[in-house]
């Protein structure tokens, strides 16, 4: 196959470049490549998404709506028409990969490789972003593409490249993030990698688009096993008499061959409580062996929201009160600070807990907007002195950073911190 065609479209920016899935990870995709020059279409099952895009509203915190306004008009549209996608030049899948019973569910993949494989024309360029097991690029999504009559390498150029952004991270954002990038041929590869040189400052080619389903799920792994090492530590620490956060600052300072986790009420979020899974099942699929580190990582942090409560409890009782009836104030519902991602969220866990011994459970949570409150499972109540004295305890479980340590030191009477937010001051409680 020639892309000569496509890289020079890529070149001079007249692409056609669709963008299949509109959520934390395609809208910001879709977003970058229309301020490059692109004309970008963003396609989305969800009706909701697409109304809120067209109305210039954005529910990604990474892309503002100024963003969106700032574009220049007909450069961006968003819709649920998949006649629209008709005749792209490049084409990014960005789906959820969720768990069903433990299991990969690949079907957003398969519907979105269906719908583009009916809109796909020879010379064209389809990447998945999805974070996916070892395999899925080349086993999955290209005989569905192929259902079109073309032939990846010899027709079409399909390849893979991982997504990595942070959700509210403001000094690595997708643009100052280097990209894994592959393809299934060189021809391929130089297809992907130019289409996000074009978005991206740094790419970083690999041999195959297996290697990179690879390096995603390792990088997560690489997290979801830390994490679980610095959580684990953290419980035996208490019964040690030692402080584990100052181990962990002191071991920070070590300048090489030690990088900082740090413990907290558990993992959530679409990455690692579901991402190191994939791997495991793959392994488990392939070779028939058990992949342990994942399975004790799973463990581990899937028991922090108990020994959270636990924790209280324990605090609680200290102080002649029992969990039925206390007033507890929760402080991030979010999964981690600076984000409204509430998916699989620690916090949901210890709050559905507490409310099931009995305790009145309120929470502050200013990343989580108003149209997602009716869906949490406690109310959400404003972060300030006076809802922090209310509470009859407060519990921090993610440390945003509207979350003043010295005001909740100040006006919260008794506090269970789980992210070390609190420590080196003078408060009554603990922390994790
Ligand atoms: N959120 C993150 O921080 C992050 C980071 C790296 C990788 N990822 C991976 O990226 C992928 C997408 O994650 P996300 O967080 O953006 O999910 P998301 O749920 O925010 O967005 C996915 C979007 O895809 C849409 N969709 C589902 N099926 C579709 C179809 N057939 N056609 C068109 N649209 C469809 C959904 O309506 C939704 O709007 C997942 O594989 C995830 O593991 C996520």
């Amino acid at each position: 196959m020639s892309v000569a065609r496509l890289l020079e479209r890529l070149e001079d920016r007249t692409a056609h470049v669709v963008v299949v899935g509109q959520g934390y990870v395609g809208l910001p995709v879709a977003v970058r490549a229309a301020e490059v020059g692109f004309r970008v279409t963003g396609f989305d099952v969800d009706t909701g998404r697409v109304d809120a895009l067209r109305a210039g509203r954005s529910y990604v915190e990474d892309v503002d709506a100024a963003r969106l306004a700032a574009l220049p008009a007909g450069r961006f549209e968003a819709t649920d028409d998949p006649a629209a996608l008709r005749g792209f030049d490049v084409a990014v899948i960005s789906v959820p990969t969720p768990l069903r019973e433990g299991a990969p569910d690949l079907s957003h993949v398969e519907s979105a490789a269906a719908i583009l494989a009916g809109a796909l024309e020879p010379g064209a360029l389809v990447v998945l972003e999805s974070t996916t097991y070892p395999g899925t690029t080349e086993e999955l999504l290209r005989p569905i593409l192929e259902s079109s009559g073309l032939r990846a390498g010899a027709d079409f150029a399909l390849g893979y490249s991982p997504e990595r952004i942070d959700p509210g991270n403001t000094t690595w954002t997708f643009e100052s993030t280097p990209k894994v990038v592959s393809g299934v041929d060189a021809d391929s590869l130089r297809a992907v990698a130019d289409f996000y040189g074009a978005l991206v400052r740094e790419v970083v080619p690999v041999n195959s688009p297996a290697e990179a389903e690879l390096v995603k799920l390792l990088e997560n792994t690489f997290r979801h096993v830390n994490i679980a090492l610095v959580n684990e530590l953290a419980m035996f620490a208490g019964d040690l008499g030692v402080d584990v956060w100052k181990a962990i600052d002191a071991a920070s300072t070590k300048p090489f061959g030690f990088m900082r986790f740090a413990p907290g009420p558990g993992v959530g979020g679409h990455c690692l409580p579901v991402d190191p899974s994939y791997l495991s099942w793959r392994v488990r699929r392939r070779s028939g062996h058990a992949f342990r580190f994942v399975e004790l990582a799973n463990d581990v942090n899937e028991h922090m929201p108990e020994y959270v409560v636990q924790r209280i409890t324990m605090l609680l009782n200290q102080h002649e009160r029992a969990v039925r009836g206390t007033r507890i104030l929760l402080l991030g519902m979010a999964y981690k600070a600076a984000t409204s991602d509430w998916r699989e969220s620690p916090s949901i866990a210890v709050a559905d807990r507490l409310a099931a011994l009995g305790a009145h459970v309120e929470a502050c949570d200013p990343h989580i907007p108003p149209s997602s409150h009716d869906r949490l499972p406690v109310p959400l109540v404003e972060f300030s002195p006076e809802t922090l004295a209310a509470a009859d305890l407060v519990a921090v479980l993610v440390d945003h950073p509207e979350f003043d340590p010295d005001g909740i030191a100040r006006h919260a009477p008794l506090v269970f911190d789980a992210k070390g937010l609190l420590r080196g001051r003078d408060f009554a409680g603990e922390c994790l």
